[in-house]
């Protein structure tokens, strides 16, 4: 039995794939208040990689951020464990994803890993426990 734990960390190949799909998400990003295009490219325990890019609003609290979007899409497929996630922004240092994306992703995927890339290649790498640690998880719900 394979448990969660045991779960290789994704091949270069599949590492340079998520990083072309968020970059091509990057691309189609609505951004015209910020002018901060981000794009995200989510891979699934199936292997399935879902995109997602932040989608402004001139209303702007409506506005949503590329992570978020791109974990909405993936539940809306029916998908929800996730093995890694790649970021990808025009900053010029790895741009680490918000605090509302870091409990949404928390949500689904306690042990995923985070890349952050730029334009340039500069990546970083974050686990979810450090980018989040004393994180409010579902089960806390049930410690009443
Ligand atoms: N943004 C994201 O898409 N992801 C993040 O993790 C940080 C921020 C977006 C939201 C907004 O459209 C723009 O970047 C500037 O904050």
């Amino acid at each position: 039995m394979t448990t969660r734990d045991e779960t290789p960390l994704p091949s270069d190949r599949v590492w340079t794939t998520l990083t072309e799909r968020a970059m091509g998400a990057m691309e189609r990003a609505y951004a015209p208040y910020s002018g901060f295009r981000v794009g995200a490219a989510l891979l699934a325990a199936d292997g399935s990689v879902t995109e997602g890019c932040n989608v402004e609003n001139a209303a702007y609290p409506a506005g949503i951020c590329a992570e978020r979007a791109a974990v909405a899409a993936a539940v809306t497929r029916g998908v929800r464990s996730f093995r890694a996630l790649v970021i990808a922004t025009e900053a010029e240092t790895p741009a680490p994803p918000c605090g509302m994306c870091r409990q949404v992703l928390m949500e689904f995927a306690p042990e995923l890993s985070v890349v952050s890339v730029t334009r340039d290649g500069a990546e970083a790498r974050w686990s979810m426990a450090e980018l989040l640690p004393h994180a409010f998880t579902p089960t806390w719900l049930e410690r009443r």
